[in-house]
């Protein structure tokens, strides 16, 4: 079809949604730690995106950076989290109430939900893409085992949220600190280890640092448990065709970035020990 800019009814869908820069105003502007802030803008096509999910964020004067959505709300009302480690995500922490933002997205696959038994495990910024699952998973599990876990208590986010979400449904809630600053001392695999030597579950979700994913892939393995988890790699086009993204034969912008157990026994030699930099070239995880 011949495309013509004054005729914008027949621009091809694939150019017309989610993959059209959006420019989105910050509403709200929210410390979760020293490090770590929530934006929360007004997006359409947020409102339709599925736990996991994430969308490119276009910092003006930075950069363009994947960042998984932190909360969705049908009426579009949505929020990012973010940690400052670099240029873009400190540019993004500069930012002021009122500011705007470029977004596209949402992309990627999702986590699946699953009902019944479920345990869920998030550190760091891990615990990003967890919550909006946690708060679509309590309408269908009958028990939820939700394990979060951080070098230290500044760093355990959503504390209160996950408590407010948790508070009616049969759930267990066990934090862990590798300082001991809070909760248990040590580390969320420990945690997860004791449970699934004991129990059941329907699936195991994760996010986190691959390490701690890894490991969580592992125990889900040995126990013959499913197992979801969100990875992170370099990421430019987020559509599957610049390659910077690529673990084995999947691209985690198009095929995940949510991958199963199946997925994941496919690209043993790499999850969990190499990723790729932005020259493409193998790097230690
Ligand atoms: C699918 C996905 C979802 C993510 N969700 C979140 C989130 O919800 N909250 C959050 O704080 N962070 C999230 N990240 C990580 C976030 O994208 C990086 O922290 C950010 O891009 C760093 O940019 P920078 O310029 O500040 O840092 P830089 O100094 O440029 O980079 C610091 C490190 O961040 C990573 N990084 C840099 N650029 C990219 C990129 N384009 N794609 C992927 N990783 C990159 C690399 O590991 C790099 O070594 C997500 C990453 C992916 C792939
Ligand atoms: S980011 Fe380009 S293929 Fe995934």
């Amino acid at each position: 079809m011949q495309f013509h800019p004054q005729n914008r009814s027949k621009v091809p869908t694939y150019l017309n949604a989610v993959n059209r820069l959006r420019i989105v105003k910050i509403k709200e502007i929210r410390a979760e730690s020293p490090t770590v802030k929530t934006f929360t803008f007004q997006d359409k096509l947020c409102g339709k995106a599925e736990p996991g999910q994430f969308v490119m964020v276009w910092i003006l004067g930075a950069d363009e950076i994947p960042i998984s959505l932190s909360s969705i709300t049908t009426n579009g009302l949505t929020s990012i989290t973010v940690a400052q480690v670099g240029k873009a995500t400190k540019a993004l922490h500069q930012r002021k109430r009122g500011d705007f933002l470029g977004i596209r997205g949402p992309y990627g696959n999702g986590f699946t939900l699953t009902s019944g038994n479920i345990m869920i495990a998030g550190g760091g910024t891990g615990l990003v893409p967890i919550m909006p699952l946690t708060e679509k998973i309590v309408k269908l599990s009958t028990k939820l085992t939700f394990l979060l876990g951080a070098k230290t208590k500044d760093e355990l986010l959503f504390l209160d949220r996950i408590n407010k979400t948790l508070s009616e449904v049969n759930a267990e809630i066990v934090a862990t600190t590798e300082d001991g600053s809070y909760g248990l001392k040590g580390i969320v695999t420990d945690q997860a280890e004791q449970r699934l030597a004991k129990d059941k579950f329907d699936m195991i979700y994760a996010c986190g640092p691959e390490q701690m994913m890894h490991n969580m892939f592992l125990l889900a393995e040995r126990y013959h448990m499913p197992f979801q988890a969100s990875l992170e790699r370099i990421m430019r086009c987020a559509i599957g065709l610049c390659g910077s993204c690529v673990i084995g034969k999947f691209r985690v912008c198009k095929d995940g970035p949510v991958l199963t157990s199946e997925q994941l026994r496919t690209v043993k030699e790499e999850f969990g020990k190499f990723k790729r930099d932005f020259q493409g070239r193998k790097i230690a995880v």
